[in-house]
């Protein structure tokens, strides 16, 4: 974490669904006044490229093509950020069950991780980055400076994704619904390409008894260590 770093700052966070990583990472960036990546996004875009193409997703060398020639752009200036893919707004097109099933198929093909693996890096820039995203510490950003891994019991993300869905007017099962979370964790620990696990370095973040405020003032707090660490280091030099 004291490393000494000449390139932009970044920030990574992982985590399981449901963990508010997506809101506190764009907290965080907010806060800091950081640039975002929403890596999960940039596999969304591609299996919504490959849909659109009719591509069948589980055809490795036709979607790394694709992800490789995938033309998106974010536009962070509104409230929330509007993403497009070939000059149209898809950011509610990304988000469909459809499309979420579909990017974990191509996510799990390491030539179209590959294929993304600049294109991510290229969202370093001054005053600096924070990434979401569960190869973010790993893989993408091995020497990024703060690398926090947020996570919360089964039973408090389902409580949180009951919520959600209680407000959008649906009525599922508690016990299913821990059970279906329960289910998608061990899926995704012991998946072979890019498992869902804290980097070594990782700050681990458990806020199954934390509010969303009181988790965005302990990862400022790690940040602003980082950064005193950082400091002494240099002078040091
Ligand atoms: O975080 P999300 O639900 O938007 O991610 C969409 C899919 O992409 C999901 O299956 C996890 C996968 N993903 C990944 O493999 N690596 C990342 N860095 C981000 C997301």
């Amino acid at each position: 974490m004291s490393k000494y770093h000449t390139a932009a700052p970044v920030i990574t966070i992982v985590g399981p669904s449901g963990s508010g990583k997506g809101t506190l990472s764009q907290l965080l960036a907010q806060n800091l006044n950081y640039h975002l990546l929403d890596s999960g996004a940039l596999y969304r875009l591609v299996a919504l490229s490959v849909s659109g193409k009719g591509i069948d997703p589980r055809a490795q060398d036709k979607v790394a093509a694709v992800a490789a020639t995938l033309d998106v752009q974010f536009d962070a200036s509104g409230d929330a950020t509007c993403v497009r893919l070939e000059g149209q707004d898809v950011t509610t097109a990304i988000r469909s069950e459809e499309i979420s099933r579909m990017a974990s198929v191509v996510a799990a093909h390491p030539l179209v991780r590959e294929a993304l693996l600049q294109r991510q890096r290229d969202f370093r820039r001054a005053p600096g980055l924070v990434a979401d995203g569960r190869d973010m510490g790993t893989v993408v950003f091995p020497d990024a400076q703060v690398k926090i891994f947020l996570t919360a019991s089964a039973e408090a993300r389902a409580q949180r994704r009951y919520k959600q869905l209680e407000q959008r007017g649906e009525r599922v099962d508690m016990a299913q619904l821990v059970a279906d979370i329960q289910a998608r964790d061990q899926r995704d620990r012991e998946r072979a390409v890019s498992p869902l696990k804290p980097a070594e370095d990782a700050i681990i973040l458990d806020s199954t008894e934390m509010s969303i405020g009181q988790v965005l003032a302990a990862m400022l707090s790690h940040v602003t260590g980082s950064e005193r660490d950082s400091a002494a280091t240099n002078r040091s030099k």
